[in-house]
């Protein structure tokens, strides 16, 4: 009614957009960003330049990455009143929860970012969004291990301030391992977007209809919290700790291929990528580096790579094109880091907040933006004859 979004029949009908931001050839295994492949941007960017690179489709020059670096630096600090809405959350509320509502409720502290018909508007609340969610991310976690909220700090880089916040204490500052923060960065980077999956979708249909940024990305927490989609990190450790040891994984393999078993191995398969995902690539290259650097022996993630090990040479597995996705190397990288299971999917979220509100910005960018309505097909009753019943 407002003139800006109408009702289209046409649009969305599939739940199909256009989008320039990523492009997956899911039977080759290519992940593009902006047209540069994942494999050179997790080896040789830093998440700083790909956040930028995502929401302006050019890699920054020199002065451009420091002026937006500076700028994410500066906005990394949340209004202070928010720490009351952490203070109503039980303590051992699962951090998925208190993310989701604690973004959300960040549309209540900034009035100036909310028009999002001005595109300057727009890209100051995307950088907002950027720079908070490590700061909202390491607020969860304190929260739940009863310690005190630790502040950003601007001397350091966008993963070593996450480290910083998550581990240290007042009582001693934390040792930031430069293995650690790189491999911490590629995390970022390797879970930055991926195309229509389901929470960027979310995240687009809840934008099509004018919700607030905070709102858009809240919705996308929500919805990657489900263990088919961004909660299998946690999954896939949780099922290792089930599995236990590697004289048990026959059985759980078995369990996988059963028809009548709804057990599914956590981490692997993909609905787009049928022949490898390329980020589990260079998540596997980036594991192993982090368990060699920190001297990690720890029996889970023996069982892991022995899990690997067995699934890549089982005819089945490969049958079926289910290989390790993304997830499977980087929650036994967040466990080696000591970063517990239930986080996951809140780092998860953080690291993927850059790929949703670029897909927001782009789509409320295009021309004609209409809200969007994906169709169905109608299996009910046909008309039928209402009889009041005697109350
Ligand atoms: C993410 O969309 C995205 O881009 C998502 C994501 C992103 O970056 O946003 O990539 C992030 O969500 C990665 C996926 C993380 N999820 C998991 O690791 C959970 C475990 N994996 C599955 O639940 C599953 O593989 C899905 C949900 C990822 C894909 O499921 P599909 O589309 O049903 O898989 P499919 O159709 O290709 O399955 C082919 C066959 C089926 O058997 P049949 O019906 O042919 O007999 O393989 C079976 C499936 O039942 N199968 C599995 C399996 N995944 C699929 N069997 C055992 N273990 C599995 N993990």
């Amino acid at each position: 009614s407002s003139g800006y979004f109408t009702f289209d029949p046409g649009f969305m009908a599939t739940g199909s957009c256009e989008s320039s931001i990523t492009f997956i050839d899911g039977a080759k295994g290519v992940l593009l960003h902006r047209g540069y492949s994942i494999e050179d941007l997790a080896r040789d960017a830093d998440y700083i330049e790909v956040c930028y690179m995502l929401l302006h489709n050019k890699t920054p020059t020199s002065e451009e990455y420091a002026d937006f670096k500076n700028t994410i630096t500066r906005h990394t600090l949340v209004h202070d009143q928010l720490t009351n809405f952490f203070r109503g959350f039980r303590r051992d509320a699962h951090p998925m929860a208190m993310l989701c509502g604690t973004v959300g409720a960040l549309s209540s502290f900034y009035h100036d970012d909310l028009d999002i018909s001005d595109p300057e508007q727009r890209l100051r609340s995307a950088y907002r969004l950027v720079a908070k969610m490590p700061t909202l991310v390491a607020m969860c976690y304190k929260y739940n291990v009863g310690q005190p909220f630790v502040y950003p700090r601007n001397d350091l880089s966008y993963a070593e301030n996450f480290l910083n916040m998550m581990f240290s204490v007042p009582a001693e500052d934390y040792e930031i391992s430069p293995a650690v923060a790189r491999a911490m960065d590629r995390i970022f980077t390797l879970h930055a977007d991926h195309e229509q999956n389901a929470s960027t979708s979310t995240v687009r249909l809840a934008g099509s209809s004018g919700a607030n940024p905070y709102a858009c990305i809240a919705a996308g927490v929500a919805s990657l919290w489900g263990p088919a989609h961004g909660g299998a990190n946690e999954a896939c450790l949780n099922m290792l700790e089930e599995i236990g040891s590697v004289d048990r994984i026959p059985e759980f393999i078995a369990r996988a291929k059963d028809k009548n078993d709804p057990f599914r191995l956590m981490g692997f398969g993909h609905r787009v990528y049928k022949n490898h995902d390329p980020r589990a690539t260079v998540m596997r290259e980036s594991c192993h580096e982090v368990l060699e650097e920190m001297n990690i022996d720890d029996p889970l993630l023996n069982v892991a790579m022995e899990l690997e090990k067995i699934a890549l040479n089982d005819p089945y597995f490969a049958e079926k094109k289910l290989f390790p996705n993304v997830d499977f190397y980087s929650g036994i990288i967040l466990k080696a880091i000591g970063i517990p299971t239930n986080m996951f999917t809140c780092i998860f979220a953080l690291a993927r907040t850059v790929g949703w509100i670029s897909h927001w910005h782009e789509m409320l960018s295009q021309p004609g933006q209409k809200i969007g309505r994906p169709r169905q097909l109608y299996t009910g009753e046909t008309l039928r004859k209402y009889t009041p019943i005697k109350k």
